[in-house]
């Protein structure tokens, strides 16, 4: 995961806003990065290369995919050979490391849309929004389509959320998560069921005899 970088360098204001113009007017609507060959690997670089001027810190490789929203983008971090997948809305100040992957319109919620309630006599629309970290995804992790992240969550090292899940509380490292509400079904780094079976099991006697003993 790469480190916060309070100390990056601020980039000329109108260079980040041409940036977001040429990606919410031009780069989003290019084709994915795996639309038929050449005219996918120009748009996949076509929305690095904007991105890369909008985004805090951006690694290698980095493939914002077609109709990705970022809000204005300001201050994502985003690790070498990470995506914003196909369609996926994610907030303007997620911090995403290495190797992420992201299914198809994964929804990341940010710190500004979780609505304050607490006022019975006030509309909920005008209560404000209740404050929160931002949303972090640690390094190798893959976000199945249509997953859904709430605000502030932290999704640890390795882990894998499911198709369709919602993440409502954070994850811990090489967890498998499915489901509403996303629930660990179980651990990557431990061993399977039949594993551990195996090793619960008592062990085999020894032979009374030798086997080739059964051939005589
Ligand atoms: C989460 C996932 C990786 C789990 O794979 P797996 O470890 O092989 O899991 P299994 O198929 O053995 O399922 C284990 C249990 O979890 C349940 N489960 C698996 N995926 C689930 C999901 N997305 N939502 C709800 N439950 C799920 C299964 O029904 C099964 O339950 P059971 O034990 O009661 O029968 C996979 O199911 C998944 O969702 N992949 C995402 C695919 C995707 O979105 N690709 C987009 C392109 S990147």
């Amino acid at each position: 995961m790469p480190a916060a970088r309070d100390n990056v360098t601020p980039r000329p204001r109108a260079a980040t806003i041409i940036c977001q113009a040429l990606y919410y007017l031009v780069g989003r609507y290019l084709p994915p990065s795996y639309a038929c060959s050449l005219l996918g690997r120009l748009s996949k670089q076509f929305r690095a290369l904007v991105c890369r001027q909008i985004f805090r810190s951006a690694g290698r490789n980095v493939n914002v995919e077609h109709g990705a929203y970022f809000g204005s983008g300001r201050l994502i971090e985003i690790g070498d050979n990470s995506g914003i997948g196909v369609d996926c809305h994610v907030p303007a100040d997620i911090r995403i490391g290495r190797d992420v992957m992201m299914g198809p319109e994964v929804l990341v919620i940010g710190r500004n849309q979780n609505h304050r309630f607490d006022d019975l006599d006030l509309p909920i629309r005008l209560q404000g929004y209740a404050d929160s970290p931002p949303v972090v995804i640690e390094d190798d992790v893959w976000l199945g389509a249509r997953a859904i992240v709430l605000p502030g969550i932290h999704i640890g090292r390795g882990s894998i959320i499911g198709a369709g899940a919602i993440v409502t509380r954070d994850v811990p490292p090489f967890a498998i998560c499915a489901g509403n509400p996303a629930r660990i079904i179980r651990f990557r780094n431990a061993p399977c069921e039949a594993e551990r079976q195996l090793d619960t099991l008592p062990p085999v006697p020894a032979c009374a005899a030798p086997v080739n003993s059964l051939e005589e």
